[in-house]
């Protein structure tokens, strides 16, 4: 089953938004009211919506079109908006409102494991070109130190599948790239108790990189 299938059919499952992650919560003390976010790969919208909720104008991204169509039959508030597209490929959307915005905040998590390094190179250039200077990319995914790397069908050094694909993430390796990309790393962290879901403890990487 390819990824985008895998997610459609979780979604037409899970369609309503649950509580909003402990990376979120740890994120909002540290968010301007009245800015603009874009959060690639939003899910049930979430953490979204937890935004949202809190004064910032969110523009929410996520590959499943009948995901995006539910959240936005019923979230009509006037900041927030679900747009159905890939978000490893913004550089060609149609949307009128990614193409004529330029963001406070890029907010990632669990999305960048997902896609392969091609596809992560490709949205950092186009993270580094869409951040307002000063702007912060704000990325939580799993690390290469996860145990769920274990699991599954071994793809390579960095990639496994179990029920989807997935590339985990090398701390030092996503650090370089951002510095080598105009940003100044301003917090970094790898550890588990993080992303507690059930009786899932992965080891996740969490980033906050500040585009100078
Ligand atoms: C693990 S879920 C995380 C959802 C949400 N960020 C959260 O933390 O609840 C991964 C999400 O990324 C989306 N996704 C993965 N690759 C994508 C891509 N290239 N473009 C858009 N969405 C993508 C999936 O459809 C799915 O909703």
């Amino acid at each position: 089953m390819d990824d985008k299938k895998y997610w459609t059919e979780y979604y037409a499952k899970n369609s309503k938004p649950t509580d909003a992650s402990s990376f979120a919560e740890f994120i909002l003390p540290k968010l301007t009211e009245d800015k603009n976010l874009i959060e690639l790969g939003c899910g049930n919208g979430r953490d979204s919506i937890y935004f949202a909720q809190n004064n910032i104008n969110v523009t929410a991204v996520d590959q499943v079109q009948e995901e995006v169509d539910y959240l936005n039959e019923n979230h009509k508030e006037d900041n927030i908006h679900f747009i159905a597209g890939d978000f490893t490929d913004l550089k060609n959307t149609t949307s009128e409102e990614i193409k004529n915005t330029d963001f406070d905040y890029v907010y990632s998590r669990f999305t960048f494991h997902s896609i392969n390094e091609a596809k992560e190179d490709r949205t950092l250039d186009w993270i580094e070109e869409h951040l307002k200077t000063d702007g912060c990319f704000l990325l939580e995914a799993r690390s290469l130190n996860d145990p769920m790397f274990k699991q599954g069908e071994a793809l390579s050094e960095t990639e496994n599948f179990t029920t989807h694909y997935r590339r985990y993430m090398d701390l030092d390796k996503i650090t370089q790239k951002l510095e080598s990309r105009n940003f100044e790393i301003i917090y970094k962290i790898e550890d588990n108790d993080l992303a507690v879901y059930k009786d899932d403890n992965p080891y996740v990487i969490r980033i906050i990189a500040r585009k100078l």
